[in-house]
């Protein structure tokens, strides 16, 4: 009785969030790859020649099995074998979201550089697309890693000296892949405006949304989850119960003629006539829910109360989308899989921040992040193992870290950073004329005292970045800067 009744409870529960009757904020149409824009259709300098001290290429890995797609900036200076920085992106994003804005002062300053994008997103292969996971992610960035240490990238590039990127989502990952290697295996780990913690996300999800919005987000996780489950049991069905693809034509022996008399091959004589019949009803249920089992997306940022992954305000969220290219790589759009919101509050980079003993690490913060509280950020650094990490706190939100004056601090602390761990000497296989600043460390007190100086000067101090090759990302030259996420 009792039982029965659960039974009930279960299924009317399985079934709203099947259908979820009630949420308008899903969308259910699928996100269909667009690859007429290629990584490279749009030139890094354009109508410029190539007067860039880096050449950038496309190229290919595979994790589990599925293509990933790259960027490689090589500069035209310093000795081969260069040392490389592996990056990507963070929550939602892809590289053509503002990550050439980072690659080019490393590349710049004598760094190999390689930028990914994660499965199913940019020019990644990869279905459903824009798939976020963290478990997913972070096998990304070790096959990514697994492909620069075996020697992936060719004997230019030096398979000794890889250190990570990573920013927003990406800066938890980088914590995570490197846990737990060798000694050395990356010599420096970058971790800027990071995810750190998603316990501590909940938490504060519940303190500003309320119960009932958090319920609605994990409602909606719970239908596309059971949804692809649905699809994948389906499917798994559908191919058990497919006809062999070719029938035996193997004379039958005396043995195993008498073998078919025994009552088991009886049975298995029995399941192979009903097959046809099965495998027609499998493919015809299939056929019949394929409405109901397409994924489900949520808006990747919204205005709060909206279904929305992360919930900005508008000022926010006009930051995230002013420096954006005008096209986007696979046709992006700001969706992703509703599933993901069932990960992410068990997934805590944090911890594996104390099986970093011997990494060097810089944390880059933002003061006035809403999304990966500075505080947090500063605590971690003061944790890490062996003393602390280095620190860069700057005076700006979240979405600001990726322009203008605060992209120049930041980029002038990890560039010194990173070579400093590559162990190359100051000033040597970098541009000329900034010779100087890359082998200086940038002192948080000088990264805050550019708080004050106006936006405009911002603006011009990116354009060193931005002329030429990032704005011929941004489409046509016209934006300043590339874009950000
Ligand atoms: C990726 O896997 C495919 C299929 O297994 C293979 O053909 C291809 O060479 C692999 N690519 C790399 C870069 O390992
Ligand atoms: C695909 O992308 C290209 C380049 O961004 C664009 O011109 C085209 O309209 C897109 N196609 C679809 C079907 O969205």
């Amino acid at each position: 009785m009792a039982a029965g009744f659960l039974v009930a409870v279960l299924a009317a529960v399985a079934a709203i969030l099947a259908t979820l009757p009630y949420e308008k904020e899903l969308v259910h149409t699928p996100l269909v790859r667009n690859t007429s824009l290629t990584p490279d259709a749009r030139p890094l300098s354009p109508g410029a020649g190539s007067g860039l001290p880096y050449s950038r290429t496309t190229l290919h890995f595979n994790s589990s099995g599925t293509a990933c797609e790259a960027w490689l900036y090589t500069p035209a200076q310093g000795q081969a074998p260069h040392p490389v920085v592996v990056m990507a992106h963070g929550l939602g994003a892809q590289k053509d979201l503002g990550l050439h804005r980072y690659a080019d002062p490393f590349a710049r300053a004598g760094m190999a550089v390689l930028v990914f994008d994660y499965r199913t997103f940019g020019g990644s292969d990869g279905e459903p697309r824009h798939w976020v996971s963290p478990r997913r992610h972070v096998e990304d960035w070790r096959a990514a890693l697994a492909f620069v240490k075996g020697g992936g990238l060719g004997s230019q590039y030096d398979t000794d000296r890889v250190s990570l990127w990573g920013t927003s989502f990406a800066g938890g990952h980088v914590l995570v892949t490197a846990a737990d290697l060798p000694p050395g295996h990356v010599r420096s780990i970058v971790s800027m405006v990071p995810h750190l913690d998603g316990m501590e996300n909940a938490k504060a999800n519940l303190r500003t949304r309320g119960l009932p919005a958090v319920l609605r987000l994990l409602a909606a996780a719970a239908h596309d989850k059971l949804r692809a489950a649905a699809a994948t049991g389906l499917d798994r069905l559908e191919a058990a119960l497919a006809p062999p693809a070719t029938a035996s034509t193997a004379p039958v022996t005396k043995a195993k003629a008498a073998a078919s008399d025994s009552p088991a091959a009886a049975v298995e004589r029995l399941l192979a006539a009903l097959r046809p019949a099965a495998a027609e009803a499998v493919s015809w249920l299939r056929a019949a829910a394929a409405p109901l089992l397409t994924p489900a997306y949520v808006k990747l940022l919204g205005a709060p109360g909206e279904l929305a992954l992360m919930q900005l305000q508008p000022a926010e969220i006009a930051a995230y989308f002013s420096k954006h290219p005008k096209e986007y790589q696979g046709g992006w759009r700001p969706l992703v899989l509703a599933r993901v919101a069932l990960e992410t509050s068990s997934y805590r980079p944090i911890t594996s921040l104390e099986r970093l003993a011997g990494v060097p690490l810089l944390f880059v913060s933002a003061a006035q992040d809403s999304l990966c509280p500075a505080a947090a950020v500063r605590a971690a650094a003061a944790a890490a193992p062996g003393g602390g990490a280095e620190y860069l706190e700057l005076p700006c939100d979240h979405f600001s870290a990726y322009g203008g004056e605060h992209l120049k601090a930041a980029s002038e602390r990890m560039t010194a950073f990173l070579r400093r761990h590559f162990g190359m000497q100051e000033g040597q296989g970098s541009e000329q004329g900034r010779g100087k600043g890359s082998g200086v460390e940038v002192q948080p007190e000088q990264a805050v005292g550019r708080s004050g100086e106006e936006e405009e000067q911002a603006a011009s101090g990116g354009a060193e970045v931005d002329a030429g090759d990032a704005g011929g990302l941004a489409g046509g030259g016209t934006s300043p800067a590339v874009d950000a996420a």
